[in-house]
């Protein structure tokens, strides 16, 4: 059995690439400083190594005791709006800190990884779908902390002889469709978990944050992709880069292709919820970018991948569930 080291892989989406390794036969191993993720959400039999990317001898130590055949690598700062008020952190953790862990495998021999890049990378755009072919143009400095890591790949790649893969993600959202884990950030600053308190009464509203945008009903308009989908990405992607003879960059999308705005988001969990609550219509937030809207061809053709759970109310339901299930939890 292959081991996979997985960086942040207590995280939110890393606890469910944990549950989908294991399901395809791959052995994880969690590299996690906990700053952001949960002991409890990865399974007591996944080794789990308590250290910071940053830290290079735990980097070092985690690949001599479990010489894995790849890494997952993403741990990293998640809110595009924080890096507009702290871009230096970004930098150090999210770009500095995959320049540690590429040396640590450069240093190892370990030569695959799966790199958990972001839609943030295309900005603002007129275009409709969003494709990798388009240059990349963050309009924060978390996308282009992680624009930055996709550079060093493509280098790795070129001089190091790597065999990498960025996948873009759009926006995560939903839970274990079996409830074993879900989504519980603290503070939580997504749509779809804030949504989800306020209709559970662990908030008063929700705020919209923009309503003059240019889309057809003002809001902001993101492809919301089922984290069981993009956990089903990794597991691909990582079979790929592990396969591939030559070495190779690709950065690919990780979305359905279908866009949803902050008003119908809203909308629809009112009517999945069965509650009502209050809406209140606030500025912008800062950095945001108007739509962003994957092609999802890429992955298709690629690797074979596309989203089981395309649609909003699937993910939706299934975020409810965990919701309500672990109210404590989530707060
Ligand atoms: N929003 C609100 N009110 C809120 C929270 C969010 O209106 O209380 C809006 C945001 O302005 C945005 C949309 O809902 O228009 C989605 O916001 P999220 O914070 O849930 O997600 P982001 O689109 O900002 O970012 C997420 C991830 C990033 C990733 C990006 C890719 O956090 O890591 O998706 O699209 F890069």
């Amino acid at each position: 059995m292959q081991n996979i080291l997985i960086t942040g892989g207590a995280g939110y989406i890393g606890s469910h690439i944990c549950l989908k390794l294991q399901e395809n036969g791959y052995r994880p191993v969690v590299f996690d400083n906990l700053s952001n993720g949960h002991r409890d959400a990865v399974s007591p039999d996944v080794p789990f190594i308590h250290a910071d990317i940053r830290d290079s001898a735990a980097l070092n130590k985690a690949f001599d005791d479990f010489k894995p055949a790849a890494v997952i690598h993403m741990a990293a700062l998640i809110e595009a709006g924080a890096s507009m008020v702290e871009p230096a952190r970004f930098y150090e953790v999210n770009t500095a800190g995959a320049l540690n862990l590429l040396e640590a495998m450069r240093h190892n021999g370990c030569k695959h990884i799966v790199f958990s890049s972001t839609a943030a990378v295309y900005g603002n755009r007129d275009e409709g779908l969003l494709s990798e072919t388009l240059e990349v143009r963050a309009e924060n400095p978390y996308g282009r902390s992680k624009a930055m890591v996709e550079t060093m790949l493509r280098d790795y790649a070129d001089i190091y002889g790597f065999h990498a893969i960025a996948l873009r993600y759009f926006n995560a959202a939903g839970a274990d469709p079996e409830g074993r884990t879900g989504e519980r950030h603290d503070p939580e600053t997504h749509l779809i978990p804030l949504i989800l308190q306020t209709a559970s009464g662990q908030r008063d509203h929700i705020k919209i944050f923009g309503t003059d945008y240019d889309t057809p009903d003002g809001t902001c308009i993101r492809d919301y992709i089922h984290v069981d989908d993009l956990a089903s990405a990794h597991v691909k992607a990582l079979a790929h880069v592990i396969a591939s003879e030559n070495a190779a960059f690709d950065a690919v999308n990780i979305g359905t292709g279908e866009g949803c705005s902050v008003k119908e988001i809203i909308e629809l969990c009112k009517e999945i919820t069965g509650q009502d609550f209050g809406v209140i219509e606030d500025a912008r937030r800062p950095g945001d970018p108007a739509k962003l809207v994957a092609n999802p061809a890429k992955a298709q053709d690629m690797f074979g991948w596309w989203a089981d759970y395309p649609s909003p109310r699937q993910i939706i339901a299934h975020a409810w569930a965990y919701h309500q299930k672990n109210m404590a939890k989530t707060r």
